[in-house]
């Protein structure tokens, strides 16, 4: 795993979003799959700026959405169909055809999970996968404990989740299942990018990079992928030992 230190949440997002442009650039038709989320709310932005400065074609790419809140509207604001609609696809004019995401509101939600898995392996797997890491280290909604052999699948939230998820909503939302990518083809992807930012995520980096590697904590499975890069602003890195 390489790990790269950003002076700042600016850097690190202009650094990842970079990383998404060249992966285009050399890959027209390259498969994407993105966390929503504070963490990856600039790159999304930017990726739209970078791609419109450069002339860059987003038409040939094709984008999964890691994970959704079951149970939860594409209209409502907290919803991860609403970040991707609202910071990626409306800024960059991705089509709703260039897209897959989990329909959260599926009377069959294993049905949901049967369809995503066939999407990714017709598209040939994923090129590039974006992510953020949980306070209690989930990568997705694989939160710990989830099997590493894991495809999607519906998780049960933990409490760490289902408190900390409350802050994407304008209104107290019960959360109790997420569908998600799972762990098997997160560590699949050709690149797995994994971004952090601000203090608090310190100590989850810190399992992140120094602790065991476990499925009790799976953001430290980064360190098994072997291309794997963790991008963190130094408050993030503020507990690693090197720092
Ligand atoms: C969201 C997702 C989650 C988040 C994680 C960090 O689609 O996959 O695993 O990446 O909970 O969230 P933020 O970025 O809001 O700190």
């Amino acid at each position: 795993m390489e790990l790269k230190i950003f002076e700042d949440y600016t850097k690190l997002s202009d650094a990842a979003a970079t990383m998404v442009i060249e992966c285009i650039k050399n890959k027209p038709g390259a498969i994407l799959c993105f966390a929503s989320g504070d963490t990856p709310k600039l790159a999304c932005q930017l990726i739209a700026e970078m791609a419109k400065k450069e002339n860059i074609n987003l038409s040939k790419c094709f984008f999964i959405g890691l994970d959704e809140w079951l149970g939860i509207e594409p209209e409502n604001t907290g919803s991860c169909h609403y970040f991707f609609q609202q910071y990626l696809f409306a800024p960059s004019g991705i089509d709703r055809s260039q897209v897959h995401l989990f329909d959260a509101l599926a009377t069959n939600a294993e049905e949901e999970c049967k369809k995503m898995n066939r999407i990714i392996e017709e598209k040939g797997g994923i090129d590039l996968m974006v992510v953020g890491v949980g306070m209690n280290g989930h990568i997705g909604f694989n939160e710990p404990g989830t099997d590493i052999d894991s495809i999607s699948h519906v998780a049960l939230l933990d409490e760490i989740t289902k408190n900390i998820g409350q802050k994407y909503f304008n209104q107290t939302v019960t959360i109790n299942k997420g569908i998600t990518v799972g762990l098997k083809q997160i560590m699949q992807a050709k690149k797995l990018l994994m971004m952090a930012n601000g203090k608090k995520k310190a100590p989850v980096i810190k399992r992140a990079v120094e602790g065991e590697i476990s499925i009790d904590f799976p953001a430290g499975l980064i360190r098994r992928h072997n291309n794997g890069i963790l991008m963190v602003d130094t408050e993030a890195a503020s507990e690693l030992e090197r720092m």
